[in-house]
């Protein structure tokens, strides 16, 4: 890996454990005034269920964002593949596990039926991306599966580019729910474009064939 490279990756690496770890601030307020629930009314609240869905996405939602960047590690991920692996099954789980209590939540989200809609999409694509990127190693098929990985783990990365762009809109005077309004759409959409462009700059023009398959190893 380049200089230059390995000064991208850490900030990535930086900026995944930093919004990973931020879950744990509503652990330190009683569970209930914190961030996005400060917005919501005292029914919603009230609700076990919308809470369980609540504290579900956001506990593996930072698993997935704490356990994902890693994996991109080419070196260390040759040489202790069998940990790759088990990692692997804690990201895969953790994605399909709070994108369908991200779906959820969605329904209910400050930002309204536009903010549903945003944030509903993304649920969907986080889910879809990971199921292709579980089915594809199945069949062996490593790179397919490396792409579909990497356009899940740059939907993942929302939590990220959120946690960056509403601040910044809350700076120049929009409400919360305004705000969420448009990050529910930007917070992913140039993310899906950037990942794009990498695979296609990583895998297309390098001609990296995509029908490289292997024998999957059990255990
Ligand atoms: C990529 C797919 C994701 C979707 C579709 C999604 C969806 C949502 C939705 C709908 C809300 C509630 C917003 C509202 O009520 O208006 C929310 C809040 C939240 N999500 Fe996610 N999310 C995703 C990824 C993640 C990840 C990877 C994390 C890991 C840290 C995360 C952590 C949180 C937290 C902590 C909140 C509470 C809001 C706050 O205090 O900032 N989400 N998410």
């Amino acid at each position: 890996m380049e200089q230059k490279q390995k000064l991208l990756y850490f900030f990535f690496a930086l900026f995944c454990i930093g919004v990973g770890l931020y879950p744990l601030a509503y652990l330190s307020s009683g569970f209930r005034e914190q961030g996005v629930l400060d917005s919501k009314s005292q029914k919603l609240l009230m609700s076990n269920a919308y809470l369980a869905a609540f504290y579900l996405h956001i506990s593996s939602g930072a698993l997935a964002l704490l356990t994902g960047w890693s994996q991109f590690l080419k070196s260390w991920r040759n040489k202790h593949l069998r940990f790759h692996r088990y990692l692997g099954y804690l990201y895969v789980t953790s994605v399909f596990i709070s994108s369908i209590a991200g779906f959820i939540i969605a329904l209910f989200s400050t930002g309204g039926t536009i903010g549903a809609v945003g944030f509903g999409i993304l649920a969907v694509l986080w889910f879809i991306t990971n199921l292709l990127a579980v089915a594809n190693i199945k069949k062996g098929k490593v790179k397919e599966h490396e792409k579909w990985m990497i356009r899940n783990y740059g939907l993942t990365f929302s939590a990220v580019t959120l946690r960056i762009y509403l601040p910044i809109l809350l700076m120049i005077g929009l409400d919360i729910a305004q705000g969420l309004q448009i990050v529910a759409f930007l917070c992913w959409i140039p993310n899906i474009m950037a990942t794009e462009a990498y695979i296609q700059r990583k895998y297309v023009k390098s001609g990296i064939q995509c029908s490289t398959k292997i024998k999957v190893i059990n255990g």
